[in-house]
């Protein structure tokens, strides 16, 4: 007689065995995530790490926000992540002058995330967010109503606080706007802006949110201009006890020009490798600088394919797979 193996023990079986090949590390395999201690993990409670792409400002790259783009960049930037940047308060627009565009854009990207079976952080594109908060209060109340029963839904309130206030303005702006999201969405992961654009884990981890559950914090930075100053500093706020999560990274300098330090990279995939880290690259773009990972005129239809990738995007892709 054949021997029968039950199906929910071969699910259970594949559910442990991880790629290195983001794309294949679905929504559907992990589902709801949780913070344990410092890790992010899984529906089973095993580490998991998220790989992927930051779209370009949403007023600058709007052609980039629908599911032609998404598709490209599950399957050939191997990508288990996507992050809509919702531009807030630009020379040319955004959320603060067209809330309705805004957000039927990021929800265009929200929806084909699901739809393609990938995780989406939704990020309030800010360097002031303290002084929006009526505006933040009011759109992350709607996003969590309307998609927090999905586990695909990640938060990121505040981009990056150019501020160094974090105890009196930075802190108590999380606090208020995870209150809102907790009212609707009891569980999914916010990610959480730290001081000095995204840099300052210190002095998070010196003064960090109390009695919430399923909260990073995030760390930026260009491989170009933050080095091992930075690492040490993550180092010591992780080894403190603070989850942080890689919302946005670069190859080259913080202003997005070349050259792509390549050395520096390899040196952050190896410190967040070691770690376990999630990450995501900015950007998928196709301005004519160092940090796209697209050439010029790059249409949605060919969004990752590898004639469309710049140097930097081939290094990007490579780690999103191996
Ligand atoms: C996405 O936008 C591009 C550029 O406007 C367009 O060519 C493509 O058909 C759109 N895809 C979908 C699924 O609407
Ligand atoms: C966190 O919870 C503890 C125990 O319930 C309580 O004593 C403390 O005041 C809380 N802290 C904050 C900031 O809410
Ligand atoms: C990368 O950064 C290192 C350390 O600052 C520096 O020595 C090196 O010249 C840089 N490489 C490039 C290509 O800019």
């Amino acid at each position: 007689m054949r021997c029968f193996i039950p199906l929910f023990l071969v699910s259970i079986w594949v559910g442990s065995v991880f790629s290195k090949d983001a794309a294949l590390e679905t929504v559907s395999k992990h589902g709801q995530l949780a913070v344990d201690g410092v890790n992010l993990v899984n529906q089973y409670g095993e580490k998991v790490q998220l790989k992927g792409m930051s779209l370009f400002w949403s007023v600058w790259m709007p052609y980039y926000y629908n599911k032609t783009t998404v598709d490209g960049i599950k399957e050939y930037c191997h990508s288990n992540i996507v992050r809509p940047m919702m531009a807030i308060d630009t020379q040319d627009g955004g959320y603060l002058t067209d809330p309705e565009g805004e957000t039927a854009l990021i929800d265009a990207v929200i929806d084909a995330a699901i739809e393609d079976d990938m995780y989406v952080l939704v990020d309030w594109q800010d360097f002031e967010a303290e002084n929006h908060l009526e505006q933040s209060l009011f759109y992350f109340d709607r996003l969590s109503k309307k998609y927090g029963s999905y586990p695909n839904i990640i938060y990121e309130p505040y981009n990056e606080p150019i501020t160094l206030e974090w105890s009196s303005l930075v802190k108590p702006y999380h606090e208020a706007v995870i209150k809102t999201i907790r009212a609707n969405d009891p569980d999914n992961l916010i990610v959480l802006g730290t001081p000095q654009w995204s840099q300052r884990l210190d002095l998070a981890a010196a003064d960090p949110i109390q009695n919430q559950t399923n909260i990073m914090y995030s760390l930026h930075f260009y491989a170009g201009t933050h080095q091992q100053w930075e690492r040490d500093i993550t180092k010591a706020a992780i080894d403190a006890g603070l989850p942080v999560f890689v919302s946005e990274y670069g190859t080259v300098n913080a202003d997005a020009s070349p050259p792509v330090n390549l050395t520096e990279t390899l040196a952050w995939y190896e410190f967040m490798e070691e770690r376990g880290m999630s990450y995501v690259n900015f950007a998928v773009s196709d301005k004519d600088e160092g940090a796209a990972a697209l050439i010029p005129g790059t249409p949605p239809e060919k969004v990752c394919r590898e004639e469309y990738l710049t140097e930097s995007g081939k290094i990007v892709v490579e780690h999103n797979k191996a």
